[in-house]
This record gives structure tokens, sequence and C-alpha cells, in this order.
């Protein structure tokens, strides 16, 4: 009798086994609602073969939500943003975005480009901030999904068109986000444009890994030994400054907590994080940028590019009157943190700075992993 047990245990327990190894990755496709200009948008969920999933709509390129399971497989999401999509046209501090034509700020809003000077709109203080009043945060691309035998795909696609938000060019952008099977969502962004112009894109994700009232309890690791201090309206001063001995120093993991209220006047500036770090390692293409762990849930995301900067901001404008998703409260200060990758802020105005100018026959392209795990208790 024991001996018919065992085996009849042993054959469901097969069977049970291959049912989870055999999720396959998945998409699912949902409307999302009407912009104020009457465009359907919609939103795909991606699934993997594992516990985690991300959503994404088609307006602004947004992820919605990145649901990933702690060290006990208690599965949250890690982002910060909103239920509807009118509340993301109306009042989102860039919550979950692909952020363009240019991501981050530029000084007064001016630039040149062989002689001819172009003026964006002063949307940030007197700069520009990511891409004007109408950036790829605000405009519907169009998606193509697909499935991969080891990963979810969303392709999305906008045609930016000559002198939108006033940059030059006809600029054809593909952004590809993919969701991995080993918990990875890889962004990958092309670009080619007609005439010379500027181009640097990214994502603006609002992470919090453990669902907590704020992210001062995660641990920060940044692969920089030199940061860009700013000015009091947050354009680099154009001087690349080591992190040695100051709150801006992240070359081993640290608590966000820590330092973040010392007597800097970076952090004045900032009121908080709010800077591009210069990442090591310029030249060897895709390698780890920062990672951050959540001690309390485990939950760990690393972040790996090919970009030469990294802005950290530690959501210090979030103010507690934004509506938290799927709760009755609202976004306290420093309820999320950024993890931007991308060239450096104001660019095109430091010719120092490694270059944004993208010129006809040139292809853009550049990638970001955001790589998520668990670690044991410590
Ligand atoms: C970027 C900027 C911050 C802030 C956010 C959006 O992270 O660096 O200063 O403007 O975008 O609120």
């Amino acid at each position: 009798m024991r001996k018919i047990v065992f085996i009849l245990f042993t054959i469901f327990s097969f069977i049970a086994c291959k049912e989870v190894n055999n999720k396959k990755p998945m998409i699912e496709k949902k409307p999302f609602g009407i912009t104020k200009d009457g465009i359907p948008v919609e939103e795909y969920i991606l699934k993997n073969s594992s516990e985690m999933s991300v959503q994404i709509i088609t307006y602004g390129g947004i992820i919605t939500a990145i649901k990933v399971p702690d060290r006990d497989g208690k599965v949250l999401d890690v982002t910060l943003g909103f239920e509807t999509l009118s509340e993301y046209e109306k009042s989102s501090p860039y919550f979950g975005a692909l952020i363009g034509r240019y991501g981050n700020r530029i000084a007064k809003g001016k630039f040149s480009l062989d002689g001819i000077e172009y003026n964006l709109v002063q949307n940030n203080d007197e700069n520009h901030l990511h891409g004007g009043t109408k950036g790829f945060d605000k405009v519907v691309w169009t998606a193509e999904p697909l499935i991969l035998s080891n990963a979810a795909q969303l392709k999305l696609l906008y045609q930016s068109k000559d002198m939108e938000e006033g940059y030059p060019g006809n600029l054809d952008v593909e952004v590809i986000y993919r969701l991995t099977n080993d918990n990875s969502i890889e962004i990958e962004y092309k670009a080619v444009t007609d005439k010379k112009t500027v181009l640097n894109l990214t994502q603006h994700t609002y992470f919090n890994l453990s669902g907590d009232k704020d992210i001062l309890d995660h641990k920060l690791m940044l692969n920089a030994d030199k940061y860009l201090p700013v000015d009091e309206s947050l354009i680099p001063l154009g001087e690349l400054t080591s992190v040695a001995e100051s709150p801006f120093d992240f070359k081993k993991s640290k608590t966000i907590g820590k330092d973040i209220e010392n007597n800097h006047i970076q952090l004045e500036r900032g009121g908080g994080y709010d800077h591009c770090w210069v990442l090591n390692d310029q030249n060897i293409g895709l390698r780890t940028a920062a990672i951050l762990f959540d001690p309390a849930s485990g939950r760990q995301m690393e972040v790996l590019t090919n970009e030469p900067g990294i802005q950290f901001y530690s959501g210090n404008f979030l103010d507690g009157t934004l509506p938290m998703k799927n709760s009755d409260l609202f976004y306290e200060n420093r309820s999320g943190l950024c993890l931007e990758t991308q060239h450096y802020p104001n660019s095109p105005n430091e010719p120092s700075f490694p270059t944004v100018e993208l010129n006809p026959g040139e292809n853009f392209s550049s990638k970001t992993i955001f790589k998520f795990s668990n670690r044991p208790l410590e």
C-alpha cells in the first residue's frame, strides 16, 4: 500500500511541476481609455514563465505596473502610477513614462546645431524638461506585441515630426520592452532622423520595492566615481566631481536615507538626490549601473545600461497630493525613486559631455535592463 501511495505522490508531483514549468510567456491586450484628443489607448499585460508581469499602455509607453515576487513569493506591484488614463494625462510627474525627445533638462530651452539656434519651451522654470509640453510621455505609440520562446515583447513606434516641440528633424523612434523568463525587463531604443538633431531617451518609472511609505530604507549601489553637481535650477555646472567622502558616494551599497538630509549644497539644490552620476566603464557597453535592494522584502533590481549616465531622483517633488493606485492613500514625499539611464543633462550646450547629436544616416541605439531577483535574509 505504502509503495502505491509513494508512486502516486511521485506521479502527481511530477505533473504539478510540469504544469508550473509549462507556463509560457503571454501577452494580454485591454482597452485603457480614450485620450482627451479622442485617440484610443490600449494596455498590454506581459507575463513570463515565472511569477512576473509588466503592464504597459500605448499612451507615453507608460509602464503602469511591474509585479514581482519577494523572497517568500509574495507578488507586489513595485511601481507608482495611476488607475486611469485621465490621471496620467492631467497630473503625472512622468510616472512610468518613456521620455524624449530629450530626457532631463536643457538650459534655458536653447541649443544650437550648425550655427542655427533652436528655442524650446521653458516648461521647468527657465529650463526645458523631458521633451517639452507634449513630449514622448504624452503621445500615443503604435504597439506590436510578440511572443518569443523565452520572453514577451512589446515594440512601440512613434514618428516625431520635424520641429515637434521645437526639435529639428523627422525622427522615427522604436522602443522595445521585453520581459524575459529570468525576470528582466529589457528596453531597447532605436531612432533615425532625416536632419541633424539632438536625442536623449530614457524611462521614468518610479520604483518602491517594498510598498512602504517611502524608499529611504532601500539600499542603493551606483557604479560611479563621479557625479554632475548642478546650479539652483538643476542644470549641471559642467564639471565632473568625485563622489568620495560625500553624500553622493554610493560605490558601496548604502541606505538611501543615511545621508539624504546632510547639510550639503547639492542636496539643498536638489531637495534630496536629483543628480546625474557619471557611470564607470563607459567604453565596455552594457554594464551594471545600479543595484537597488529592499532588505525587508528581499526584492532586488539591478540596472544595466550602455548609457554614460544615470539620473537618481529620490522622489523629492512628491508631496502627498497624487492619489495612490488601488488605494485610498496618496503618494507621500519620497515614496518612489527613479533611476533614469541617459546621456548627461544639458549636453547640447556642453561640448565636453558625450554628444547627443544624431545625424541623417546614423542609427541611434541604446539599451537598459531592469533585472529583478530576490536575496535571502542577511
Ligand atoms: C526628473 C528630474 C526631476 C523631476 C522629475 C519629474 O527625474 O530630474 O527633477 O523633474 O524628472 O518630476
